[in-house]
């Protein structure tokens, strides 16, 4: 019994560790740096990375409490671009932030974008 229950211990943290690792990787993919997008050019150059980067935590933190994780990558710029308003302002968030997190966003859904095309070419 005591046996069962270690195995049933080991496999669940087993499991949980996939799952975590799964997601650590996934995110950081679909979740881009402000370094990353600096550098690609998908940034507006008036944006500086601090901004990215502090848009880019506001949309973990502030955009998951009412659905699930939207990635950026799943809505094209233009698309994002007529969600967002609406979504920033069922968010607690200041205007300040909001253009910080909209940033982020519209770049990281160009990057992605890029990422793609890129894709088609290169796997051919
Ligand atoms: C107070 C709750 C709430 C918060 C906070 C919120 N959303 Fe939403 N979101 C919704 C609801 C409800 C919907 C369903 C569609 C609608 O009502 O417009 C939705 C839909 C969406 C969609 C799908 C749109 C589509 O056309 O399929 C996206 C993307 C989205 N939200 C992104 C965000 C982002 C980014 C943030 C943070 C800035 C955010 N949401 C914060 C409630 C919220």
């Amino acid at each position: 019994m005591k046996f069962l229950a270690g195995a049933i211990f080991l496999s669940l943290t087993f499991l949980s560790c996939v799952g975590l690792l799964g997601c650590a990787t996934g995110s950081s993919m679909a979740l881009p740096s402000a370094n990353t997008l600096s550098g690609s050019g998908s940034s507006a150059r008036t944006t500086p990375d601090n901004n990215l980067r502090r848009g880019r935590a506001l949309l973990v933190t502030e955009c998951t409490s009412c659905h699930r994780f939207f990635e950026p990558g799943e809505f094209e710029a233009e698309e994002w671009e007529s969600i967002l308003p609406a979504m920033i302002g069922r968010t607690a968030i200041s205007k300040r932030q909001g253009t910080d997190l909209a940033a982020y966003v519209m770049s990281a859904a160009r990057y992605a974008q890029e990422q793609e095309a890129t894709d088609l070419v290169t796997q051919r």
